[in-house]
């Protein structure tokens, strides 16, 4: 069949590197995709928050899959078009997208399905969220409720800062949104991964990432610096124990009402001394955690992705298969990321993954577009993820900063330290200097 990746980050990359690599899949386009995805299969210029051209598009050219990277054409009902133009599609539609979408009707269905979360209040009225916080015995997490492009959550030390971030929040809209304030919880964070399919759960694994900009979880909050898979201290037990006591609730609960989910789920967990409660739902692969997580996959991938767009409860189950070894993705990120990054610059030493690709290092581009003579420059400011494989975690590490190494981009920044702590290297000096 003829696949179409919407997209055009490296979580893109590299679903359509992995679709590409099935057997069943003769054709794979990514829209609008990058520098790096033309490496895998043919770029096509959509705009994909518009669900009318990215089903007419579709239709014309009868894919037999569609898959859906990012959350913004999910909330703008690109899915919703599609199954109108019964074209199968892996992703949910936009109802069941605001567990990503919406916090306070996340916050809700976790509430009503059971699922262990942090308690919380939602306002549409600041100065009703104002007391809240000088109530607040410690400063509340303040969240939008509308889909915020990555900066819609604040974690703010004090009650001041809270205060300012619910200022802030509500200058950037129109009167009658919503925000949801929700109590702090503390613990090691980790990404659980499942493909859902109305009331069936397919646990996939858990991830690490690193959301600060610098080592040791400094400087700003990004889209994810790195991240690492399987999780040693989050084992197929505990994402069996999240599979019963997370996903297949809220699977349920989501079918009950009307609003079955069909795609991957991401949990955002905090192992907090009361046990495991979930952070915030995502309705899509997250990015970087896409990146360490697709190479772990064996199996038709693309067969499981149809299972779950078309509630084939057992080709979902019986396609997708985890293999054993560790992954490790390190992003590269541009001068002046989050705030403004620099783009226009070359990059060298980055020469995209292909489908036949399938070694122990990989590249998938994010921010990037090909210029002459096969070489690429910036676009955006997370720019590539180098990705190390091997059978510990010790050698994916390796692998992915050898592939690090090789790279060249003027005042490019990076990570040294992920996955460091696991491996108890402390905080990856050995790796400083080359950061330079
Ligand atoms: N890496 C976090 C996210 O994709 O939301």
């Amino acid at each position: 069949m003829d696949v179409l990746v919407v997209g055009s980050g490296a979580r893109e990359h590299a679903l359509a590197w992995r679709l590409a690599r099935d057997d069943g899949v003769r054709r794979v386009r990514i829209a609008p995709g990058n520098g790096g995805t033309a490496a895998v299969g043919e770029n096509v210029d959509l705009d994909v928050t518009d669900p009318d051209e990215v089903a007419r598009h579709a239709s014309r050219e009868r894919y037999g899959l569609v898959v859906i990277g990012p959350e913004g054409p999910l909330a703008a009902g690109v899915v919703d078009e599609l199954a109108s133009a019964r074209i199968p599609t892996f992703g949910p539609t936009r109802a069941a997208a605001r567990l990503e979408s919406s916090k306070s009707f996340a916050k809700r269905q976790m509430q009503r399905a059971g699922v262990a979360t942090a308690p919380a209040e939602s306002f549409v009225d600041p100065d009703a969220a104002l007391a809240f916080i000088r109530a607040a015995e410690a400063p509340p997490v303040v969240k939008a409720d509308w889909l915020a492009a990555g900066k819609g959550v604040v974690v703010p030390e004090t009650h001041d800062e809270a205060e300012a971030a619910v200022r802030d929040l509500y200058g950037s809209v129109a009167p009658g949104a919503r925000i949801v304030l929700e109590r702090r919880l503390t613990g090691p964070e980790v990404s659980a991964f499942a493909l859902v399919s109305d009331e069936a759960v397919v646990p996939l694994a858990a991830a690490c990432d690193y959301k600060r900009l610098l080592d040791d979880d400094e400087g700003p909050n990004t889209g994810g610096m790195g991240a690492y898979a399987p999780v040693p201290w989050f084992g197929r037990a505990a994402l069996e124990r999240m599979a019963a006591e997370v996903f297949e609730p809220i699977a349920w609960r989501m079918a009950r009402d009307g609003v079955p989910y069909r795609g991957v789920l991401y949990a955002g967990m905090i192992l907090t001394a009361d046990g495991p409660m979930v952070l915030e739902f995502n309705a899509r692969f997250g990015d970087p955690e896409a990146q360490v997580l697709l190479p772990m996959i064996d199996g038709d991938l693309a067969a499981g992705l149809l299972g779950c767009a078309t509630a084939d409860r057992s080709l979902m189950e019986e396609s997708v298969a985890v293999r054993s070894g560790s992954v490790v993705g390190v992003v590269i990120a541009s001068d002046g990321y989050p705030e403004g990054p620099r783009v226009g610059r070359e990059i060298g030493g980055a020469e995209p993954t292909s489908a036949a690709d399938d070694g122990d290092l990989l590249c998938f581009h994010g921010g990037t577009r090909r210029v002459a003579d096969g070489r690429y420059e910036t676009t955006a400011g997370r720019v590539v993820t180098v990705v190390g494989r091997g059978a510990s975690l010790d050698a994916a590490r390796a692998a992915a900063y050898r592939g690090v190494a090789e790279v060249t981009l003027d005042g490019g920044r990076f990570r040294t330290d992920i996955a460091a702590r696991e491996l108890g290297l402390g905080d990856g000096t050995e790796l400083r200097d080359q950061a330079g």
